[in-house]
């Protein structure tokens, strides 16, 4: 991981990156007349994104910054910007660089260096050259008055965690099952903070998990409940906030087998909703933030097998609900299920879920967002928006009415795991508010948990989408 750390100096020899826009004067850059005119001619002239002044022992390189239509889209133009600056530094080999600001907001600043540590991030476990492949640069330096020490190790927090989130989302099956998963959360637990309690099969059959035991009948490896909980002195909210994370390791469909290209071939991806928990447990004890939270991760493949549950079965869920099962592919509200009936016990300020859940939600908005429903928590979704915009993982509200209730009402059980063709995430939102009695966000995270293809910091594969958001929403209460 890149460490980010602050300076309060910054010697003539340390290579530097000059966030600036095209008013800047950069009075204390300390350039030579012909190197000041250079740069203002490069950024103002040929409107250059960036330009580097090669000085004897150093490079200064600036970043023009383009202001956005808000504080928080220039926000994200830093973060684009800082990984952009990326290709410049690893290819001149810099293994660190300080970061400077001729803007005023220090949002900004923090942000460019959170592009630069994000896009950064790569997954080399399973290429024989490491060393030859790792990017050089390894620690960025932030050199400002304005930028706390709090900020900075609230920055480094929530990047652990979003990176931790990433590489749990692009390990494979062979690597993480069910039962790993549970021992990478415990390990997480242990390096910052959080405790971890972690139900097996036998447990998970005693308090009739039936959704979960359900998806797993197709499985030879057990299922897991892992139950993370951070509580730290003078936390202050009175009832506990409960997050909720899909954590099907590998999603085949079940028997309603799903097609391999574009389809099963990236359903390592299903635990997103769990990597997202995980990784915003890691990132609320690393910052020592004063909530308490708990996290709840039901885990387990999708598979097909001689005793695999079948279309038509009907099942017995962990609050008693009868489920009639009409697509074994739709196996995340199963499981989901028993975790937000499990969640009553907590009786809690808030339950938000995050769900690697529908199809239906990339088809609706693609991968830049996600989608959200809610119930019982108008203002809380507000802030959590907010949040959003904070960080660009933004939330793209769908309607929530009745009408949408009716749809996964079943003919021989309580109610069905499939509903009608069309309004796909809102029919799973609603199979899912069956087993509420709490204010409650539903997060769908399909699109946004894994790219095909490379999107700036996002990267390629797992984006630890849901951490940066989550934990932006956590800082706001404390
Ligand atoms: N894990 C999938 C949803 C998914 C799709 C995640 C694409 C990431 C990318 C989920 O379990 C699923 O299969 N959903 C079905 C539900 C349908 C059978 C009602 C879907 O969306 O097609
Ligand atoms: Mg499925
Ligand atoms: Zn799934």
């Amino acid at each position: 991981m890149t460490k980010i750390s602050s300076v309060t100096s910054v010697s003539n020899q340390e290579n530097v990156v000059i966030l600036a826009d095209k008013k800047s004067n950069f009075k204390d850059a300390g350039f030579s007349k012909q190197e000041l005119a250079y740069v203002k001619d490069c950024i103002t002239k040929k409107e250059q994104k960036m330009v580097t002044i090669n000085q004897y022992k150093r490079a200064v390189h600036i970043a023009v910054i383009k202001e956005g239509k808000t504080e928080e889209l220039t926000s994200e133009v830093c973060r684009r910007a800082g990984c952009d600056m990326l290709a410049v530094l690893n290819s001149d080999k810099l293994d660190r660089i300080t970061v400077r600001s001729a803007l005023k907001n220090k949002i900004h600043l923090l942000a460019f260096a959170e592009g630069l540590a994000l896009g950064n991030y790569q997954f080399l476990r399973y290429k024989t050259d490491k060393k030859k492949l790792a990017a050089s640069l390894k620690s960025i330096r932030v050199h400002s008055r304005d930028v706390s020490s709090k900020d900075i190790a609230r920055l480094n927090a929530s990047l652990q965690g979003s990176l931790y989130a990433r590489t749990l989302v692009n390990e494979p099956l062979w690597f993480l099952t069910a039962t790993q998963l549970s021992k990478e959360i415990q390990k997480m637990g242990k390096e910052s903070g959080f405790k971890v309690q972690v139900f097996n099969k036998s447990k998970i059959q005693s308090l009739k998990m039936g959704g979960l035991l359900a998806v797993n009948k197709g499985s030879l490896d057990p299922p897991t409940f892992t139950i993370m909980e951070w509580k730290p002195k003078g936390f202050r909210n009175k009832k506990p906030y409960v997050l909720v994370g899909k954590g099907v390791v590998f999603d085949t469909g079940g028997l309603s087998l799903k097609p391999t290209p574009k389809s099963m071939e990236f359903m390592k991806c299903d635990m997103g909703g769990a990597a997202a928990v995980a990784g915003t447990m890691y990132a609320i004890a690393k910052a020592k933030l004063k909530v308490h939270v708990i996290g709840l991760v039901p885990a387990t493949d999708n598979r097909p097998s001689g005793n695999a549950y079948v279309p038509g079965d009907v099942i017995t869920m962990h609050d008693g609900t009868y489920v009639e099962v009409l697509n074994t592919d739709a196996e995340g509200r199963l499981i989901l299920a028993d975790a937000l009936s499990y969640a009553k016990r907590f009786k809690p300020e808030l339950v938000i879920d995050l769900a690697t859940l529908t199809g239906s939600s990339i088809a609706a908005i693609g991968t830049i967002g996600m989608v959200s429903m809610h119930e019982g928590a108008e203002k809380q979704h507000e802030k959590l928006q907010e949040s959003g915009h904070n960080v660009h993982e933004r939330l793209a509200e769908l309607p929530f009415w009745e009408e949408y209730g009716e749809m996964i009402k079943s003919e021989i059980a309580d109610i069905k795991n499939l509903g009608g063709p069309y309004g796909g995430s809102i029919t799973a939102g609603k199979f899912l508010h069956h087993f509420t009695d709490y204010p409650w966000i539903h997060l769908d995270i399909a699109g946004p948990a894994f790219l095909d293809s490379r999107d700036s910091y996002r990267g390629i594969g797992g984006t630890g989408v849901g951490v940066r958001l989550l934990f932006d929403f956590f800082v706001n209460k404390v």
